[in-house]
Formats: structure tokens, C-alpha cells, sequence
């Protein structure tokens, strides 16, 4: 078995992007699957969130990407575990943002992580990619790599706007892909008391169709809470609205 690849990306900021690395991959690993989340934003919030940071990190995913020869090994120095959760992480690096300007004469320079991926596919059965929020030779990569594509959308009017953006980076990356990116939005911050809110969610769903989980994400405060305690929600309150929301958009991506 080789693990699914899963990137989760928006060139929007503050849409859940990182949130729903992290809480998805607690989810699916409460329900006993193997789950790697690589942290492939510059700025390393998911690794200051878990702990991991990058400054203290000998080794984080920026070794990847600077290797002049791949060196399967290098997962071994890369690949953190998470004390309490005992989940396996890749720390992200500010570093990161200078691999436009390192790689730029590099052949294949969108398919280093793919290849590198094969390594430890058979370990997992899930890597979550935290995407940038801008396009750049990490989310080509990133995009490359993954068999879905997770497109967070909260649910204002100016997230139509960040769909347009990600799209155009989809049909980019499709026309030298042999078989396209598969993806899906997650309607994310859904306030169902707010009629923009409902009018949004009723709009995509209407323009995105299969193409949009099922699963809502609901505003909860216990976000913001756990994050600020370096935790995931599933710590704080299992039960909370929240928690049982990524429980079952875990369930809808193992049925896929
Ligand atoms: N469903 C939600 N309800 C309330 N707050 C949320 C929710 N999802 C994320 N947040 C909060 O919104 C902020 C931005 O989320 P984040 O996941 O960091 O977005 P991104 O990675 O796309 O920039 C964070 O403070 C996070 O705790
Ligand atoms: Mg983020």
C-alpha cells in the first residue's frame, strides 16, 4: 500500500489552510491510519503550532529541496515525532521562500518532492501538505505530488476571488500533468446563521458540484483556543462542533 497524497492549499491566507492539516491529520489518525504532515509554508506556522520550531529543528524540509543528490536517508533526519500524539511531522523553514532563486536552473525542479515521496509512501497512509499561500516551486511540488488537492474556502464573498487564483494554478499544472489534480473544496469559518454565508456555501456548491466535500466546517472558537495552547482540538474538547466536523471529513476522504 502506498500512502495517499494530500495537499491543502489556497493562495488565500487565514482560509484553514493549516488548520485542517492539522486537525484532518489528528482526525484520520484517531481512526487508526498512519499519517505524515509536512509543513511546506515558509512562514512554519503548522511546526510553531506543534512545537516544532524551526530555528531549534536541526533538520527541516529545506534540506529536502537543497539536496544536490537525493539521498533516501534523509528522511530519517527530516521526520520529527510529535511527543504527545506521536505523530511524524516535517518541520517548514523560512529558507523555504529562497528555493525560488536555488532552484532556478534546476531540470525537474517540479518534481522533486514527488520523487522523494516514494521513499516513505509505504510508511503512511496519509501525507498532508500545508501549502504556501502563493504559487511558487513549493506548491508545484505540492500539487504535483498529490493524488487531492484540498481547496479551503471560507465562506465570504471574497473567497471566490482566492478560487479563481488556485484554479488558474490547477489548469497551469494540468497541462503538463499526464492525468489531472484531483480536488475538492472544504467550505470552511461557515456561520449558518449569516445569509452571506449560506448564499456563498449555496453558490460554490452550485458552481463546484461533486467537486466539494459534503463535510461543512462550522466557525468554533476552540480553533483559536487550541491553537494558542499548541494543541489540536481534539485535545482540548473531542466532542466540540469542530472536532466532530474533521472526524467526519476524515471519514469522507477514506471513502474516496
Ligand atoms: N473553523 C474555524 N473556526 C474558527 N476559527 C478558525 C477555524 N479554522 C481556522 N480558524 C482560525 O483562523 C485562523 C487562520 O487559520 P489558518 O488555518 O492558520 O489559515 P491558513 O493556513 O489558511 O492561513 C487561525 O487563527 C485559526 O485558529
Ligand atoms: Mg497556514
Amino acid at each position: 500500500m502506498t500512502a495517499k497524497v494530500v495537499a491543502i492549499a489556497n493562495q488565500k491566507g487565514g482560509v484553514g489552510k493549516t488548520t485542517t492539516a492539522l486537525t484532518l491529520g489528528a482526525a484520520l489518525s484517531r481512526l487508526s491510519q498512519r499519517v505524515l504532515i509536512m509543513d511546506m509554508d515558509p512562514h512554519a506556522n503548522a511546526s510553531i503550532h506543534m512545537a516544532f520550531f524551526p530555528e531549534e529543528t536541526p533538520h527541516t524540509l529545506y534540506d529536502l529541496f537543497a539536496e544536490k543528490e537525493h539521498d533516501p536517508a534523509i528522511w530519517e533526519r527530516i521526520i520529527v515525532r510529535h511527543p504527545e500524539s506521536e505523530r511524524d511531522f516535517v518541520t517548514g523553514h523560512i529558507r523555504l521562500s529562497e528555493l525560488e532563486v536555488d532552484t532556478k536552473d534546476r531540470p525537474n525542479k517540479g518534481l522533486i518532492l514527488r520523487e522523494a515521496l516514494k521513499d516513505v509512501s509505504g510508511r503512511y497512509d496519509y501525507i498532508l501538505l500545508d501549502c504556501p499561500p502563493h504559487v511558487g516551486v513549493l506548491l508545484v511540488n505540492a500539487l504535483v505530488a498529490c493524488d487531492l488537492l484540498i481547496i479551503p474556502v471560507q465562506t465570504d464573498f471574497l473567497a471566490l476571488h482566492g478560487l479563481r487564483l488556485i484554479f488558474d494554478t490547477v489548469r497551469m499544472i494540468n497541462r503538463v500533468m499526464p492525468e489531472p489534480v484531483r480536488f475538492k473544496a472544504l467550505a470552511t469559518m461557515y456561520d449558518r446563521r449569516a445569509s452571506a454565508c449560506r448564499r456563498v456555501l449555496n453558490l460554490i456548491r452550485k458552481k463546484l458540484q461533486g467537486n466539494m466535500f459534503n463535510t461543512v466546517i462550522n466557525t468554533d472558537t476552540k480553533f483559536r483556543e487550541a491553537s494558542a495552547q499548541g494543541k489540536v482540538i481534539y485535545d482540548i474538547d473531542p466532542q466540540s462542533r469542530g472536532a466532530t466536523e474533521y472526524t467526519l471529513l476524515a471519514k469522507e476522504i477514506m471513502q474516496l
